[in-house]
């Protein structure tokens, strides 16, 4: 199998090294950090990477800045709007490097691959001290300790490489569900995405280094996963050999303590019928299916480079649904890319009334430099998108509301996550389908798996009672 990925033993030796180091020079002293993650759940996991090495130097997580001496921003690339959002903040922060001149600041993630942007942070943020990208994060307490030392701008950002990095300690968000990541970059080239860029090509994990993080998680007592990638579907075509994401799913059913498993994202050409049919057959592979559409016209679906068309996705929408006739399916769609007519966006609207999906997140196309999509021509206007947005948006939501009124007197199986944010007095579940359910009930029953009555729904959240309590 080849392993000419992973970065070296001793790399890694060395930033063992120096966290120890910084955490001797921080011992007996009480210092915090924050980091403000955006984007996908990829990043999410990234900034629990992160936040793992910094706990190991001796910093504590706290809510508030004014406290913090070192401040991560973990950004994403994916549209305009984020970055903009980010580059807004990270001025802000300005005033409290004024007010704090020993706290550190760092910015990584996917922006971070972007020429462009270091170059701007280089020259107008000059108040940033940490640079660095999606690559080498198991750099950071080198690049940390080189901050701490230095008063200089540090930028550390390297380009697509082959890095897949194992044993980075990480400070998990919850104790109960966990994100796992299986597969890095993504090799479809999608024209209006910059992920291929930013992230690389596709480098799967070895099977044998994800079961054993899993069984460790299942040991302290995790009761679900998520299994990460940008094309889980991929996962074991870079590794050689006859391993899959379907097998992956059978090895990973088997280890103990666990009682859920569900994996994002999903690219429609590459679902296959071992796939499904594992997801038929394995108890723990929940019944939820996120499987990005992003258009409805085959003319745009050409024009994205998304390899299916309109008539193969509600193919397999049919086939997925005939195995397993429970499954929620939630989508990605894009409206406004280039070229989109009003015909081609009521083709989208009519996919959505086709497939009924349970919930949709919804997008206006956004230029991205260095894309494909970003030189085409017909760029449609932003007043055109926001109106395409609006209307998918409202249609969206009246299946999502009738889909989960289905639901309302039957009895689900739900997972106990935690006490509701809103109300006190209840807890809050996620069905096999990913839907929330709130009902009253004790905090002891935080972690464990019950049937709930459903009494009410909404689009997304339902209220329920409790049945009984399964183990
Ligand atoms: N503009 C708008 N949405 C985009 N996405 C990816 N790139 C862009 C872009 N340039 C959306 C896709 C993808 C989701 C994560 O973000 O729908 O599935
Ligand atoms: Fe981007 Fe397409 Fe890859 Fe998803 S599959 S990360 S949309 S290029």
């Amino acid at each position: 199998m080849r392993n000419s990925y992973y970065v070296s033993e001793e790399e890694l030796k060395k930033q063992r090294e120096i966290m120890e180091e910084i955490a001797r020079e921080n011992r007996g002293k009480e210092v915090y950090y924050h980091i403000e993650t955006y984007g996908c759940q990829m990043n999410v996991h990234d900034s629990e990477k992160l936040a793992g090495m910094l706990e190991e130097m001796g910093y504590k997580y706290t809510e508030d800045l004014e406290k913090a001496d070192v401040l991560l921003f973990n950004t994403c690339a994916v549209r305009e709007h984020a970055e903009v959002r980010v580059l807004g903040r990270v001025s802000q922060i300005k005033e409290l490097k004024n007010r704090n001149p020993n706290l550190i600041i760092g910015i990584s993630g996917c922006m971070m691959q972007e020429k462009h942007i270091v170059e701007a942070i280089r020259e107008k943020y000059p108040h940033v001290d940490i640079v660095f990208g999606t690559y080498n994060i198991y750099k950071f307490p080198e690049l940390l300790w080189q901050a701490l030392n230095s008063r200089v701008q540090v930028i550390d950002v390297i380009e697509n490489t082959q890095n897949v990095i194992e044993g980075l300690p990480i400070r998990r968000d919850s104790n109960l569900k966990a994100w796992v990541n299986i597969i890095y970059g993504c090799n479809n080239f999608c024209t209006y995405c910059i992920v291929p860029y930013t992230r690389g090509r596709e480098k799967s994990r070895r099977p044998e280094d994800i079961i054993a993080e899993v069984k460790e998680l299942a040991e302290k007592g995790y009761k679900e996963i998520t299994l990460l990638g940008q094309n889980v579907n991929s996962y074991g075509k870079d590794l050689g050999g006859d391993i899959n994401f379907a097998k992956l799913l059978y090895m990973l059913n088997d280890i103990k303590g666990i009682e859920r498993i569900r994996f994002m994202t999903s690219h429609p050409k590459d679902i296959s019928d071992e796939l499904i049919y594992a997801m038929r057959d394995l108890d723990k592979v929940c019944e939820h299916l996120h499987l990005p559409v992003q258009a409805g016209s085959n003319k745009i679906l050409k024009r994205m480079n998304r390899r299916y068309t309109r008539e193969h996705y509600l193919e397999i929408i049919d086939k997925v649904r005939a195995n397993i006739p429970d499954i929620a399916i939630t989508t990605d769609i894009i409206v406004g890319f280039p070229g989109e007519t009003e015909e081609d966006f009521l083709q989208t609207l009519d996919l959505v009334e086709r497939v009924r999906f349970d919930g949709a997140y919804t997008f206006m196309y956004s230029k991205r430099a260095g894309t494909p999509a970003a030189s085409m021509p017909d760029q449609v206007d932003d007043e055109v998108k926001k109106d395409r947005l609006i209307r998918l948006i409202e249609l969206q939501n009246k299946i999502s509301l009738e889909k989960s009124a289905e639901l309302k007197g039957k009895v689900v199986e739900v997972f106990i996550e935690g006490v509701s944010k809103r109300d006190p007095n209840k807890l809050t579940s996620r069905t096999r389908t990913n839907k929330v359910v709130h009902f009253i009930g004790d905090e002891s029953l935080i972690g464990k798996l019950a049937n709930v009555k459903i009494t009410e729904t909404k689009a997304w959240t339902m209220q329920g009672e409790l049945v009984e309590v399964l183990r």
